[in-house]
Formats: structure tokens, C-alpha cells, sequence
């Protein structure tokens, strides 16, 4: 990194010249869209160049991406890493070219952390944790069976999001997980697994609460609940991530309880740190951290509101 530091320095590249290859996750969610949409204005409003490639859901794709970056000599490198582990190789390679990387949203496991200039994240184990202790107030001491939809198998914040939840609950024997799948984030492959744990679980008489790790999820599961003929949101609470535009329109109608939202705008502090270090070689945080709070029906129309122009 110190030779980065001296190479911005000597070269100290104005934002107009500047290229950044962005290699995102896919389009598997809503959030997602939402952020790739805010990455390519706020590249637009700073005058940088954005070459965005989709990894659709896959590793292998994202690393073709970074090397294919890599060869055209871009500015600097966004990640937004699909899962946290095999990721040395090829962040090595653009250490080697001096291209500064810097992560969004996911965050990854190498041992050498100089691989990368920052990550911008949200305290996903705090997200996880607000859900849970919500939970924990409403039901008091209740009997309540969870099922929880898992993110991504290997993604940063799915291992986040479930081990914050599982923090929350812990000894309050009332509240069990008693069913954990992974839905891989989409709206699909909720619907798809909660409509097996409701068939595996008395047509969802035994299930209390399901906990998903995002919104998109949510909602597929909110889909197969109606279609057993049961109640989301009274007779299966539901809690979850993100706090796209849909979720609050359902805890509108009354079929969504507790929401943590989670900004889709992470390219703009990633901008804000590249810029500064190409100006004089200030080093950012490793650790950008982006706010996470919970939301209930009471605020559902403020929220919707706010979501206007954000990408969504
Ligand atoms: O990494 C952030 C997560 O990825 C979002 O919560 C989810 O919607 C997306 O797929």
C-alpha cells in the first residue's frame, strides 16, 4: 500500500479522468438493483466513468471481471464480493497493477488486509440482532417457533445477519429456530422454502415467526403464507433486511412486522475515500460503516416515502 500511496501522490488523477470497474453481485434482489441504480449516478454526479460487469450470483464470474479490469488498467476496483472466502489470488493481482479495491457491502476473510483499501458495510450482526430483540419484546414469554431464510450459503452478511438473530434469542428458551435454509436472497427461492416449511410444519400451524435474511425473501415467504390460507403478519410474524419500497407495502396492508433498513447507496462513500486518496493519498477507514436501524409499521409510509429517487 505505501507504494499505492506515493504512485497517488505523484499522479493525484482528477475524478472527470477517472474509471472504476464495479463487479456486482447480480441483480437477485430489489436492494441490489437499487444499489447498482445509486453506484451509476453517483459516478455520473462526480464525472467518473463506472464499467459495471453482473457476476450473477457466481465467484467464479467476479474474479473474470476483476482480471478483465485489471487488463484495461482501470482507476480503481469496487467488489461487492458474493461470498467472503477465495478472494487472495486475484486481489493480489491488482495489488501487483497498484489498483486500489475497495469493497461494498459484503465483507471478505484474507488474512492480509492491505489486499484492500476499505469496506463499506453495515454491522450486519447488529441488523440480525435488532430483529432479534424485537421479537423477543413482542412475544414476551410466548412460545414462538422461528424459521429463518438464510442469504447466500458463504456470504458475509447472510453469516452476519444469522449469527446477530441467534445472539438476540439466546436464553430465551420460549423462542426457537426450529427450521434454517437459504433462499439465496431471492424472492423466489423464499417462496419456494417457506412453502416447504409450512408443509413440514402442521400447514404453518407451528411456525410463529419467520426471519429472513432480506426483504426479497420476506416477501416470497409472506406469498406462500397467504397461499396456505394463513395471515402474514398475525399469524406469522415476519422480520427482516433492507427496507425496500415493497416491504413497507406490506407492513401497510398489515403483513410485515419489523424491518432494519439497509442503504443501497455504498458506492458513495466508496467514491468519497477514492477520491480523497487520489488527491493527497489519505487513507480511509478500513471499516466504513453505514447505519443500520429498525423500522415498524408505525413509520412504514415516512420510510416508503424516503425511497423515492433512492435507486429504487
Ligand atoms: O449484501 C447485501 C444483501 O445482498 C442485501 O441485504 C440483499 O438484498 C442482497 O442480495
Amino acid at each position: 500500500l505505501t507504494a499505492m500511496v506515493s504512485s497517488a501522490l505523484s499522479t493525484s488523477v482528477l475524478a472527470a479522468d477517472m474509471t472504476v470497474g464495479f463487479s456486482q453481485v447480480g441483480s437477485e434482489s430489489g436492494w441490489r438493483s437499487a444499489e447498482t441504480n445509486v453506484a451509476k449516478s453517483e459516478a455520473q454526479k462526480r464525472g467518473i466513468t463506472l464499467k459495471i460487469a453482473d457476476g450473477q450470483q457466481k465467484q467464479e464470474n467476479q474474479i473474470k471481471a476483476v482480471r478483465s479490469f485489471i487488463a484495461q488498467g482501470v482507476d480503481a476496483i469496487f467488489i461487492a464480493p458474493v461470498v467472503q472466502t477465495g478472494w487472495e489470488p486475484v486481489l493480489e493481482e491488482a495489488k501487483d497493477a497498484k489498483i486500489p479495491v475497495f469493497l461494498l457491502d459484503r465483507a471478505i476473510v484474507v488474512k492480509d488486509k492491505s489486499l484492500y483499501m476499505a469496506v463499506v458495510t453495515a454491522d450486519n450482526v447488529l441488523e440480525g440482532k435488532l430483529i432479534g430483540d424485537w421479537l423477543v419484546k413482542t412475544v414476551a414469554d410466548k412460545k414462538c417457533n422461528v424459521v429463518e431464510l438464510q442469504g447466500t450459503v458463504g456470504a458475509s452478511v447472510a453469516i452476519d445477519r444469522k449469527k446477530g438473530f441467534a445472539e438476540a434469542i439466546a436464553g430465551h428458551d420460549n423462542i426457537k429456530v426450529i427450521r434454517s435454509q437459504s433462499g439465496d436472497f431471492t424472492r423466489s427461492k423464499g417462496k419456494e422454502v417457506m412453502e416447504s416449511f409450512i408443509k413440514a410444519e402442521n400447514n404453518g400451524k407451528n411456525i410463529c415467526m419467520v426471519y429472513a435474511h432480506n426483504d426479497d425473501m420476506a416477501i416470497g415467504a409472506i406469498q406462500a403464507i397467504k397461499e396456505a390460507g394463513l395471515k402474514p403478519g398475525k399469524d406469522i410474524l415476519t422480520g427482516s433486511i433492507d427496507g425496500v419500497p415493497d416491504i413497507y407495502k406490506a407492513m401497510l396492508a398489515g403483513e410485515a412486522n419489523a424491518n432494519v433498513e439497509l442503504t443501497p447507496n455504498m458506492a458513495g462513500p466508496a467514491f468519497d475515500a477514492l477520491e480523497k486518496f487520489k488527491k493527497d493519498g489519505t487513507m480511509p477507514p478500513k471499516i466504513i460503516k453505514t447505519e443500520s436501524k429498525l423500522y415498524l409499521p408505525d413509520s412504514a409510509q415516512a420510510q416508503l416515502d424516503t425511497k423515492k429517487g433512492m435507486g429504487y
